[in-house]
């Protein structure tokens, strides 16, 4: 089917499960009128519009502030003990789970290096800029907003020392190497519920090579990777587990 090999290809979703791809195409052809797959496919060539519609319409994108507040009150407490980290946010989306962390190191005094990574560009451009709209409530984990932001019309701007400890890399999970194999920390939240389940031994094998022995792993809430011989739970509910 063409439409769904450009979706898989073209939009870099070839990880994603063809179920919930077509699900959500279809319900897109259906708003939007189209009764074909090659007319919905000729609009989604032309119109950054319907692009945008239907990436949104598959939450690809979907991140926030501090996500899962409970998860990032445990994480402070494992950065806490540490001077330097080094950390990995995997599938990083626009950049707000790298600048949550690069907060929650600056707010315990824990230095950190970031690599934060994407297969989306369009994400990556907007994570670098640092510029974000409808924030205030995502923000409310913080005790300062102004520490870390400025606010302008509405928009908050990430304040430039806060970019300096990340880089923001165009990445894989699926067929390229890890970035690094030193880190102490890796986040891969929110982007496994999307995965085929044969991609899943890959991922993790990648990431337990990208991870130090006895570094961290943090899944999203509802997620899982075969950890067998790879990781052993470390917080079961927040979905934190150790490399062995
Ligand atoms: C729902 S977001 C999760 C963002 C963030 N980790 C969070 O929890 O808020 C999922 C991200 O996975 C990215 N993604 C999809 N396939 C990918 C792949 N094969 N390699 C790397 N990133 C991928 C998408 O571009 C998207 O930004």
């Amino acid at each position: 089917m063409r439409l769904l090999d450009y979706v898989k290809n073209d939009l870099g979703l070839s990880a994603y499960k063809d179920s919930y791809l077509l699900r959500r195409l279809n319900s897109r052809m259906v708003r939007v009128g189209t009764t074909s797959e090659e007319e919905y496919l000729k609009l989604l060539k032309t119109s950054r519009k319907e692009l945008d519609a239907l990436k949104d319409a598959l939450s690809i994108n979907v991140t926030s502030f501090f996500r899962n507040t409970e998860v990032w009150d445990k994480l402070k407490e494992l950065l806490k003990c540490k001077s330097y980290v080094k950390i990995w946010s995997a599938a990083c989306s626009e950049g707000r789970e790298p600048y949550s962390l690069a907060i929650i190191c600056e707010e315990i005094g824990t230095k950190a290096d970031i690599i934060a990574t994407d297969i989306d560009e369009d994400a990556l451009n907007i994570a670098k800029k640092g510029e974000y709209s409808n924030v205030e409530e995502e923000l409310s984990y913080l005790k300062s907003i102004d520490r870390y932001f400025t606010t302008q019309n509405g928009k908050v701007t990430v304040k430039p020392f806060l970019k300096t400890g990340i880089r923001f890399i165009k990445h894989n999970m699926i067929s390229d190497p890890p970035p690094s194999r030193d880190f102490d920390f890796v986040l891969c939240r929110n982007f496994l519920i999307y995965v085929e389940q044969e991609h899943k031994p890959v991922i993790a094998q990648n990431i337990a090579k990208a991870l130090k022995k006895d570094g961290i792993l943090v899944l999203g809430k509802t997620e899982t990777l075969p950890t067998e011989g790879f990781f052993e739970p470390l917080d079961r509910v927040n979905k934190i587990f150790r490399k062995v």
